[in-house]
């Protein structure tokens, strides 16, 4: 079948040349020394060329349905440091508002959804995915633009995450909002947290179709749940999502993300079957290494204040990580995202150190 434009597939993209990627292969089991190495919010405030592209057009949720300034922003690191993964610029936040609840930024407060969805009940809401597409479009427009050997990373929120935004309408210290109903409502809860995964898992394979070649599960406070409500919550959604990624986009690796959650760890591990897990700064990596199957890739953890504050402190905290993953498949990144505060040199001192 030799027509015009064969080499591409039913989506349009051009499949990315055969390469060496150190990051896809750790994420597939083999163990690289020196580790692959990419940090989270690597695209962001921390650069100035992010800086400069922001007060152009006009805020953060903007740039993230302008596929060409989006897939500039993705970009932006890889050039500047030559990472082994690029993660798609976008937030974990596009899916509440693809399930209808409407999206912004408060300057210097954070997000806010509306309306808060205190009783679960998404009824009153408009779903539309449409709104999704200009980022499947940023995911093509990257991986046409991308070094051969890096690793072009897709993610989305995990479920209870996702739900602490929808519920309290904004962020919130302690979760008590989406916690309490979990609590006194289950079954609403459970609907909410269906209606998260249907629209995730849609969300990731359309990344996938589009070029991503590995996901991130961001379940950035799994930590704020007692063991039976984190086992409900946090642990059976991401394997329904890996469950479900696994039979419809069989063999793109998934990481699961879930900070915070200290001796829950190997209940996270073998019970989400996730392809690879990162931890956090608090957590002690050579525990890590000792609770989890040798042949689990581990990403992390460095603490991200290490490295805004540099000098003999960050090449420490680097040598101690490594040497406590030195047998395993292991993939270099931070605990959690980068601090806009850090310095531009310190990020790429890190990388001569872990390339040295
Ligand atoms: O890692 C990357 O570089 C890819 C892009 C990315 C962003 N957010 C861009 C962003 C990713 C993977 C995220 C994930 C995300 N978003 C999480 C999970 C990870 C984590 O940090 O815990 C969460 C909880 C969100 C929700 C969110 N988005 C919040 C609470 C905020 C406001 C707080 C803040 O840091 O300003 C955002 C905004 C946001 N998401 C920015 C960026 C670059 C800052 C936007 C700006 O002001 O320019």
């Amino acid at each position: 079948m030799h027509s015009v434009g064969s080499d591409r597939d039913q989506n349009g993209s051009k499949p990315r040349p055969e390469a060496d990627r150190p990051l896809l292969a750790v994420l597939r089991g083999e163990r690289r020394d020196p580790p692959p190495i990419w940090l989270m919010r690597q695209a962001g405030r921390y650069l100035p060329e992010y800086r400069a592209l922001r007060a152009e057009k006009g805020g953060f949720l903007a740039l993230c349905y302008d596929p060409v300034a989006a897939a500039e922003i993705t970009l932006q690191p890889i050039r500047r440091f030559g990472f082994d993964g690029a993660i798609l610029f976008s937030d974990i936040l596009v899916i509440p508002q693809a399930l209808g609840q409407d999206l912004w930024f408060e300057t210097g407060e954070g997000p806010r959804l509306a309306p808060p969805l205190l009783d679960g009940d998404l009824s009153g809401l408009i779903a539309d995915a449409t709104i999704l597409t200009p980022i499947y479009e940023t995911v093509r427009r990257v991986v046409q633009a991308l070094p051969a050997e890096t690793t072009m990373l897709g993610f989305a929120g995990s479920p209870w995450t996702v739900a602490t935004y929808m519920v309290a309408g904004q962020g919130s210290k302690d979760h008590s909002a989406a916690r309490s109903l979990a609590y006194r409502d289950p079954v609403a809860f459970q609907r909410l947290i269906d209606a998260i995964i249907a629209a995730t898992a849609d969300y990731l394979c359309h990344q996938i179709d589009a070029g991503v070649e590995a996901v991130q599960l961001f379940d950035s406070w799994a930590g704020s749940l007692a063991p039976a409500e984190f086992r409900r919550w946090v642990v059976a959604p991401n394997r329904r999502l890996v469950e479900e990624l696994r039979s419809r986009r069989p063999g793109t690796p998934i990481i699961g993300f879930p900070k915070g959650i200290g001796e829950k760890l190997p209940i996270y591990a073998r019970e989400t079957a996730v392809d690879a897990i990162g931890i956090d700064e608090t957590m002690d990596p050579v525990w890590a290494d000792e609770m989890l199957p040798s042949t689990l890739p581990v990403q992390g953890n460095l603490d991200p204040l290490a490295l805004l504050a540099g000098g003999d402190g960050l090449s420490g905290a680097v040598g101690a990580i490594r040497a406590a993953f030195a047998k395993r498949p292991h993939i270099f990144n931070l605990g959690h995202g980068i601090l806009q505060q850090t310095p531009v040199s310190h990020v790429a001192q890190l990388l001569a150190m872990i390339r040295a």
